[in-house]
């Protein structure tokens, strides 16, 4: 690696600097109004306390903001079967969790880094911060990680969340969910989100989901269910694809 301080690592930083002065800088659109929920959503009692309370400052998007880190099969620590991480099975029913990443046109998202995060099949996270009443699983820590591949395809092999109570309102229970993290190919394509389950009759009583005022975009939260990844006698199967920017986006969750 040269020297930064010598001359001819100078010039190539010149060289750099104007090739990509040459370069126009394609920026993402912004999002269509609706689709990411407000910071300050009333009915769900946390955005009181952390909704910006002044306007938020436009970033251009410059370098910076149109490209990001690039992950690479040595950066991920845990795997991409939440089922195997403990010395036995974990309890509940047995999921495949399959999609694609892709842009806005529909190109696939490739080697990008995608995590999940949920609760075990009683409701419960394994963290400090939960107290639920339901019972830890020691065969399951709820986290999985991986990159997709050449067409922007990821499976994860789980277990079916639980619902579990929060002290939203009065007798407040969130729907299963799995949390979800993305990088994209840039920082302004990071997408921290939840997915949801078809047919899940707590849905249209739970504030988080419903801070999404568009409805096509709260639709795109929920996964579907897909015989065609179900394992006959081991695992059913879900499909959630995941569009990263542009009109048909996934939307984010309810966090500044
Ligand atoms: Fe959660």
């Amino acid at each position: 690696m040269p020297n930064p301080q010598s001359p001819v690592a100078s010039d190539q930083s010149r060289l750099v600097a104007a090739s990509l002065r040459r370069v126009p800088l394609c920026g993402y659109r912004k999002p269509a109004p609706g689709i990411h929920p407000p910071h300050l959503h009333p009915d769900y009692l946390a955005s009181l306390k952390r909704a910006p309370a002044q306007p938020l400052v436009p970033i251009p998007q410059t370098l910076s903001e149109i490209t990001g880190p690039c992950f690479q099969p040595h950066h991920l620590r845990i795997g991409a079967d939440l089922t195997g991480q403990g010395k036995g099975a974990p309890l509940g029913q047995k999921m495949l969790l399959t999609g694609r990443v892709l842009d806005e046109d529909g190109k696939p998202v490739r080697h990008t880094l995608v995590e999940i995060w949920q609760a075990n099949a009683a409701g419960r996270y394994r963290h400090l911060v939960d107290q639920h009443a339901a019972p830890i699983d020691p065969n399951f820590v709820g986290k999985g990680q991986l990159l997709t591949d050449d067409e922007g395809r990821y499976q994860f092999k789980t277990i079916k969340p639980g619902a579990y109570p929060w002290r939203n309102h009065p007798n407040a229970w969130r729907p299963p969910h799995i949390h979800f993290s993305l990088f994209g190919p840039a920082f302004s394509t990071r997408l921290v989100t939840q997915m949801y389950f078809p047919g899940d009759p707590l849905l249209p009583f739970d504030p988080i989901f419903n801070g999404i005022r568009d409805e096509a975009a709260r639709q795109r939260l929920i996964a579907q269910f897909d015989w065609q990844t179900t394992v006959p006698e081991e695992a059913l199967g879900f499909r959630f694809d995941i569009v990263l920017r542009g009109r048909l986006e996934t939307p984010m969750e309810n966090r500044p």
